[in-house]
C-alpha cells in the first residue's frame, strides 16, 4: 500500500520503528516527520500528513504523538480526513471497517511497540463495508 506516517517528538522513536516494519512489509512510506525527538508542535505533522492523503499520494495513514489524541484532533480538522485514536483490537478493526477511517491515531506514551504493530496490521487489513456505512461516512463529509 501507499502509506504516510508522521509524529511529533513523543512518537519520533516509534514512528522510526513502525516505518522500518512498514518498509519490510513491502509499503511505500511518506514520511512527513518529525526527525529528532526535539520538541515540536504536533499540529504542523498532521497537517502534513493529511495533504498527502487529499492530493492521493497515501491511501492511509499513521500519526503518532504521547496519547494520538492531540494527532486526532488535528487531523479531524482536515476535510476529507477521519482519524480515530486506536487502542484496541475491537476498535481498530470497526473504525476502519464502519467509519472508513483513514488515518490511525497512536499514543506511543499509551502502548508498547508490540501492540501498536499488531493494531497497524488489523488497520490496514480491515476493508470499509460500505452499504449503510457509506450514508453516514458521507454525512460526516457534508
Ligand atoms: C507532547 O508532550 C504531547 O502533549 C503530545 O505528544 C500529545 O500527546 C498530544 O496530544
Amino acid at each position: 500500500m501507499n502509506l504516510v506516517i508522521a509524529s511529533d517528538h513523543a512518537g519520533y522513536a516509534m514512528k522510526e520503528n513502525v516505518k522500518k516494519y512498514l518498509l519490510e512489509q513491502g509499503h511505500k512510506v511518506i514520511d512527513c516527520g518529525t526527525d529528532s525527538e526535539a520538541s515540536c508542535d504536533y499540529p504542523i505533522f498532521a497537517k502534513a500528513l493529511c495533504k498527502e492523503i487529499n492530493n492521493g499520494a497515501a491511501e492511509l495513514g499513521i500519526l503518532i504523538c504521547g496519547t494520538g489524541i492531540g494527532m486526532s484532533m488535528a487531523a479531524n480538522k482536515v476535510k476529507g480526513i477521519r482519524a480515530a485514536v486506536c487502542s484496541d483490537y475491537f476498535s481498530t478493526k470497526f473504525t476502519r471497517a464502519h467509519n472508513n477511517t483513514n488515518v490511525m491515531c497512536i499514543g506511543a506514551r499509551v502502548m508498547g511497540e508490540g501492540l501498536a504493530l499488531e493494531l497497524i496490521e488489523v488497520f490496514l487489513n480491515t476493508p470499509f463495508e460500505g452499504g449503510k456505512h457509506l450514508r453516514r461516512v458521507n454525512m460526516l463529509e457534508d
